[in-house]
């Protein structure tokens, strides 16, 4: 069966996925079909037996036992069946393969930083190597998250004070999501990151060189695009018109803020990285409520911030 033509689950990407796949269109066919079958008989013998003027109830006399037993035998069957194939490709599914990569996941409110293997750190972007088993090794630093990749059909919550891991080897090229299936405060549905299944080559040479400028763009536009892939558009507005959780972002380069401190900071490349970098540290005057986390940029990528800031005019 073709679960892109039945149109009920987003494209399969991941070695597990098919056989959670199976097992869903089974139940979901074998439950329609007896709904449906149920549902019509039902109907019939109502409207064949229903009462009719002059009807005398009669006394029913025949022995049901063999009946009883066989449709009370019969769907205990069909449980364990089930419970069957849904735990063994959960046990296929768990268990991490020879060699898988190590990816070091923390969540925060609200978002997902990724470290490689190496020690390279991203935020919200992900890149993964094709048919390569990867092990993801997840906790949380504040409250409960759950780290959903509808694509791979995994799930599994991200628990403050707890390591929880996640397997599986991806198998189609391209791009998937990964969502926050926990709510986990104000800005839950803004904890998103992408994931990009690369060749072996692309990978390698990734998590050598680190995250580089795409030629299609241009320095701000990069700028901006980090921006809204790691969340910050989430809580900071730029138009200069919503009152956002964060300081709005419209006309930013070269403002004089008031800090927490009554002192004032001019806005310029070191307090755009301080913030970045150490958002703690300066915090503009009526913000108090909300604590931006900390970012993991390249000194490249945080001049690209830069140069997108100096846009918002
Ligand atoms: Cu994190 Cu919802």
């Amino acid at each position: 069966m073709n679960p892109e033509f039945i149109g009920q689950l987003p494209k399969a990407m991941s070695s597990g996925a098919p056989a959670y796949d199976d097992l869903y269109y089974f139940i979901y066919w074998f439950s329609v079909v007896f709904t449906v079958a149920i549902t019509a008989v039902s109907a019939y013998f109502i409207v064949r037996y229903r009462r009719k003027p002059g009807d005398q109830p009669e006394k029913t006399l025949v022995d049901m036992t063999k009946l009883e037993i066989f449709w009370t035998v019969v769907p205990i069957l069909i449980v364990p069946f089930l419970f069957h194939i849904g735990f063994k490709d959960f046990v296929t599914n768990a268990v991490v393969a020879d060699g898988a990569i190590e990816i070091r996941v923390r969540a925060k409110q609200w978002l997902w930083d990724f470290e490689y293997p190496n020690g390279m750190r991203e935020n919200n972007v992900i890149k993964f190597p094709i048919d390569t088993p990867i092990k993801m090794v997840m906790s949380s630093d504040d409250v409960i998250h759950s780290f959903y990749i509808p694509e791979f059909r995994l799930k599994k919550d991200v628990v403050p004070g707890l390591y929880s891991t996640l397997t599986f080897t991806p198998t189609v090229l391209g791009e998937a999501h990964v969502f926050c299936a926990e709510f986990c405060g104000t800005s839950h549905s803004g904890m998103l990151a992408t994931v990009n299944i690369v060749s072996r080559a692309e990978y390698d040479a990734y998590i050598k060189e680190g995250p580089k400028k795409p030629d299609d763009l241009s320095e701000a536009q990069w700028g901006e695009k980090l921006f809204t892939q790691n969340g910050c558009s989430v809580c900071h507005s730029r138009d200069g018109v919503t009152k956002s959780q964060c300081p709005n972002l419209k006309g930013i380069w070269h403002r004089d803020e008031l800090l927490t401190t009554n002192a004032t900071v001019h806005v310029d490349e070191n307090y755009v990285q301080e913030s970045i970098r150490k958002p703690q540290a300066k915090i503009v005057m009526g913000y108090t409520n909300l604590l931006m986390p900390t970012f993991a940029l390249t000194d490249r990528q945080i001049d690209a911030i830069i140069a997108y800031f100096k846009t918002l005019q």
